[in-house]
């Protein structure tokens, strides 16, 4: 089958952008230190309250990092003010027990979904003293707009 020489330029150019943008979108994730959700650890969302660590949500200082047990539901965060010390790398570890709401701390690279029956976690270090926004990206019904907390570093 002949191909038309403008033809060919023009799948040449599309082919070539698409090209561009992926290695662009590959390198600025690679550069910003994102990484794919590693966990795959189950949890029954009705049975969160009953369950250690779920149970008891908040922050707990291992000593040379701190971990963080959150839960999500709509349209709160518990614990919903979150104090960790700064320079530590502190591991968030999230579920919902309801639908699906995400816990994005703005200006970081924790950006995570909870998705009801897992758990998902993200760690990072904080390298200066501060107060960072904790918002929910993902529609999860009418108070969607007001579901958020606080991340205190000090
Ligand atoms: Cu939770 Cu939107």
């Amino acid at each position: 089958m002949p191909v038309h020489r403008y033809e060919k330029w023009w799948l040449t150019f599309g082919i070539g952008t698409l090209a561009v943008f992926l290695a662009v979108l590959g390198l600025r994730a690679f550069a910003s230190g994102h990484t794919p959700p590693g966990s795959v650890l189950t949890v029954d969302p009705e049975l969160i309250d009953t369950i250690a660590p779920w149970n008891a949500p908040g922050v707990y200082d291992r000593g040379d990092r701190v971990d963080v047990y959150l839960v999500g539901q709509a349209f709160s965060y518990a614990p919903n003010r979150i104090e960790v010390p700064v320079g530590k790398p502190v591991t968030f570890h999230a579920v919902t027990k309801d639908v699906v709401h995400s816990f994005t701390i703005v200006g970081t690279t924790v950006n995570m979904m909870l998705i009801p029956g897992y758990a998902n976690e993200a760690t990072y270090t904080f390298k200066a003293p501060g107060r960072y926004l904790v918002l929910c990206n993902e529609y999860c019904g009418v108070g969607h707009q007001f579901m958020q907390a606080e991340v205190i570093v000090r």
